[in-house]
């Protein structure tokens, strides 16, 4: 005879938990992984584990009425004739034409033209209302090399070879048929409504010696005047900044998982890559090994959502940052304004992931005309300079109160860590201690 112990609710698995079930069943149903856009959904150790420390008898902080702190930031001086040169280290990051509309594009780029700062083109080429609207663009080389051409490389500000992405370091971008339309098509060389997946290499290179002989060219394509930057997604940072910086790189660009994307598996985002936290010391070491810290600027994204966390990842030794998801957001993805569209797609605002779709009721990851049109590029392009604003304004807040009068002044030594993960990972105490995991201390 069985017992039942009336005392004791029925317990779930944490390991089988009801997500968990879910997803087996819907894998056993439909036999195909799930594809989704944007970052990691795990929580991982992140800026929100580190605290600044602030002034006190030892420190003196800026007056913010008097005393200025320079936000300004300036990249690729090391090679190239005409550098970059932004108001705010707070930079847009490279995102298709094709996964995003071209509302949502020129939005972004008035956005940051007015905010002072830079937007990047993305896998897909650069359209013409985006170079119209971004005072700085940078122009992304991909595997793919979808929309390649001289032309436009000559047309930009400076160029951004991607190895790889924080969201898939090793894999390629994803484009369902439902968003390549005639224009997308066109510019992508690609047939219409035919689901692409692109490359997750470059075809011309197997290795450093084969990065550099492509910075070299082209440095001679845009006659030295360009900075190239280098992105890679967050896997060995060490290596992989050393090695882009011997290759000739002016930036390097380092993305962590959380960073994220318009489309890929799911179990791609949720598994592979290093937390953004994780990646910035093992880079800055790398740069300060080879006598390149501040020479060769690091720019650092994934997951960066606040003044504080732009504070945050300057003090660990970053030059600048790049926003993708936090952009979106401002200029319109995910708003409860369009609660009713997002239950019919079986969604709630703030989890709709389905970027692959098309189906965007925000009009922001589609190529429909009809939910595109739902986008006004202007207000959309206000939106995201408040917020650029705000985040600098923040940043410089956190700066002050560190005594600092340049926000690339702050430094490790302003912070401390909440958890043991967080300290190691950022190599700053724990709070209360002296102690850093690996390091020795109190
Ligand atoms: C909709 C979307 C499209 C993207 N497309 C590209 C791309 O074409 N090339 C690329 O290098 N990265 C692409 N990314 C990644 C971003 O450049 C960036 O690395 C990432 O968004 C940073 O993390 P965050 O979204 O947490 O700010 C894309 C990201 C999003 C959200």
């Amino acid at each position: 005879m069985s017992y039942h112990n009336p005392y004791t609710p029925p317990r779930k698995s944490a390991t089988f938990d009801d997500y968990t079930l879910a997803e087996i069943r819907r894998a056993a149903a439909t036999g195909i992984y799930d594809i989704r856009g944007a970052g990691t959904k795990r929580k991982v150790p992140h800026f929100d584990d580190l605290l600044f420390l602030g002034a006190s008898i030892s420190r003196y902080p800026l007056e913010g009425y008097r005393e200025k702190c320079d936000t300004s930031v300036v990249l690729g001086a090391r090679h190239a004739k005409k550098p970059i040169v932004l108001k705010t280290p707070i930079t847009i990051a490279g995102m298709s034409f094709g996964a995003l509309s071209g509302n949502a594009k020129e939005a972004l780029g008035r956005g940051a033209s007015i905010a002072g700062t830079s937007t990047t083109t993305g896998d897909g080429g650069m359209t013409d209302e985006e170079r119209g609207h971004s005072q700085t663009l940078v122009y992304q080389y991909l595997p793919s090399r979808y929309g390649m051409n001289p032309k436009d490389l000559r047309r930009a500000d400076a160029i951004e070879i991607v190895v790889g992405q924080g969201a898939k370091p090793g894999g390629g971008g994803m484009l369902l048929g439902q968003k390549i339309s005639d224009r997308v098509a066109n510019m992508r060389n690609l047939p219409k409504g035919i689901d692409q997946r692109s490359a997750c290499r470059h075809p011309d290179w197997t290795g450093p010696d084969d990065l550099e002989i492509k910075i070299m060219e082209l440095r001679e394509i845009t006659d030295w005047e360009k900075p190239i930057y280098v992105k890679v997604g967050g896997a060995r940072p060490y290596y992989d900044t050393a090695l882009a910086v011997k290759a000739g790189a002016d930036v390097v660009v380092l993305d962590g998982m959380q960073g994220g994307t318009a489309a890929t598996q799911d179990v791609f985002i949720e598994n592979v890559g290093m937390p953004t936290l994780a990646c910035i010391r093992p880079a800055v070491q790398a740069l300060q090994d080879l006598g390149m810290h501040r020479k060769v600027q690091l720019i650092i994204s994934g997951g960066i959502r606040s003044g504080a966390d732009v504070a945050k990842a300057l003090a660990l030794g970053a030059d600048a940052v790049a926003i993708g998801t936090a952009a979106l957001v401002a200029i319109g993805d995910n708003d409860p304004h369009w609660e009713a569209e997002y239950q019919k797609l079986g969604t709630t605002a703030g989890a709709y992931d389905d970027w692959h779709e098309g189906k965007d009721p925000a009009g922001i990851t589609t190529q429909d005309p009809e939910l595109s049109k739902r986008l006004d590029p202007v207000a959309a392009g206000r939106r995201l300079a408040n917020y650029l604003k705000v985040m600098t304004l923040e940043a410089q807040t956190i700066a002050r109160a560190c005594g600092k009068n340049h926000l690339h002044n702050l430094e490790p030594e302003d912070l401390v860590a909440l958890t043991l993960e967080a300290s190691a990972m950022a190599q700053v105490p724990l709070a209360g201690t002296s102690w850093i995991p690996g390091k020795g201390g109190f």
